[in-house]
């Protein structure tokens, strides 16, 4: 029997052990001094001014509007293509996340039909990049100067990822960074805020922090959480960060050889890429007819792929109809898209045996389809 060909796993060996070691050495695991030294490499990765470490991406987000004072009453524009974190984590801070439908060419918010979504409620609009893809940061930065509200980013896919030369999460008041298990560079689970702006990043930090702008202290400005980071989530993260180059390189040519050797299948098309994105590959995706057959054949000679975020207007936890807002509108491109979408195998582990055996996998499919 064949070994499985995974879909996505993370690059982890002795430099992530090298750096728990000093953890373990200094025998201090709530975030302190590693934890500042991976918030400076992820500044300094992103340029953004202000690097936050917090537990996950979603309580990033969530820590986003709330310190730009969205909540209760209030609505926020988000793509219905995504994972379901970046509306549920609008429903937690009490506001209402509004459905958008997305671009077919890059997958991500459109924001010429978000015109049409605006209250005198809506306080923010969310763009998610991607599958490792820039969302339109031009017309969303217009879009929302021109009526007055906040962009929050989603990037949580986006380690790496470039627009016009900039790194997506820093295009907005505030954006995020994801590093669960999956992503391109990872802690297990832990998120960073991104902003330029001191008193967001002061206020992002006391609301992770229980109120208070250090730690050790029992008197409490405002009231806060807990969303804190790990010293050991920081180890792995400062390892991972270094990495990263050597990760984007590797995607690339794995993202590469996948388009050159099945150009040609009829119906089988790599996504687009926007001229002035430099993606990261996280995942390698194409769009076709058989998506479903596609995978269940792959499955069956251990191959994993997976099939695209469903579409929010399509999820059961929404189908009251309470929580969000607009999805009774047509959302055909997000379907046809989820419809469509296939990630193949895209980490950095994978071999050049492993992905040939893919290759030769999906030409087998379609040959016998012929
Ligand atoms: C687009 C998107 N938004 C938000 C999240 C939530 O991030 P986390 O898992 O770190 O909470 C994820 C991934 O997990 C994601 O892919």
């Amino acid at each position: 029997m064949l070994n499985t060909i995974i879909q996505i796993e993370p690059w982890i060996d002795e430099s992530e052990l090298r750096e728990l070691q000093r953890v373990i050495a200094a025998t201090f695991l709530v975030e302190h001094e590693l934890t500042k030294e991976f918030e400076g490499m992820t500044a300094e990765l992103t340029g953004s001014k202000h690097a936050v470490a917090v537990c996950n991406g979603t309580l990033g987000i969530y820590i986003c509007l709330k310190v730009l004072g969205i909540g209760e009453g209030d609505e926020v524009i988000v793509p219905n293509l995504t994972f379901v974190a970046t509306a549920n984590a609008v429903i937690l801070a009490g506001a209402t996340p509004v459905l958008c439908e997305i671009r077919e060419d890059t997958f991500c918010l459109d924001v010429s039909r978000a015109e049409t979504l605006l209250t005198n409620r809506t306080r923010a609009i969310i763009p998610v990049h991607l599958y490792g893809q820039s969302a339109d940061l031009t017309v969303i930065g217009d879009f929302a100067e021109r009526h007055g509200i906040k962009i929050v980013e989603d990037a949580a896919q986006g380690a790496g990822v470039k627009f016009n030369g900039k790194h997506v999460g820093t295009f907005g008041e505030m954006g995020i960074l994801s590093y669960y298990g999956n992503k391109t560079i990872t802690c297990g689970e832990g998120g960073v805020i991104l902003t330029n702006d001191d008193n967001l990043a002061k206020a992002a930090y006391r609301l992770k922090n229980h109120g208070r702008d250090r730690k050790g202290v029992f008197i409490h400005e405002s009231i806060g959480f807990n969303f804190a980071f790990t010293e050991l989530q920081a180890a792995v993260g400062i390892a991972q960060t270094r990495k990263l180059p050597a990760i984007v390189n590797k995607k690339r040519a794995i993202h590469d050889r996948y388009v050159n050797e099945l150009q040609g299948l009829k119906n089988f098309r790599p996504t687009f890429v926007d001229s002035r994105c430099e993606p990261v590959f996280w995942f390698t995706s194409f769009l076709c007819d058989e998506a479903e057959e596609l995978s269940a054949f792959l499955r069956a000679q251990n191959v994993q792929t997976r099939r695209f975020f469903y579409p929010l207007h399509r999820q059961p936890c929404y189908s009251d109809r309470k929580h969000v807002r607009g999805i009774e509108a047509d959302f055909s491109i997000s379907d046809a898209v989820y419809r469509r979408g296939i990630s193949l195998p895209s980490s950095f582990g994978l071999t050049c045996e492993e992905q040939s055996q893919v290759i030769e996998q999906i030409r087998r499919f379609y040959a016998s389809r012929d």
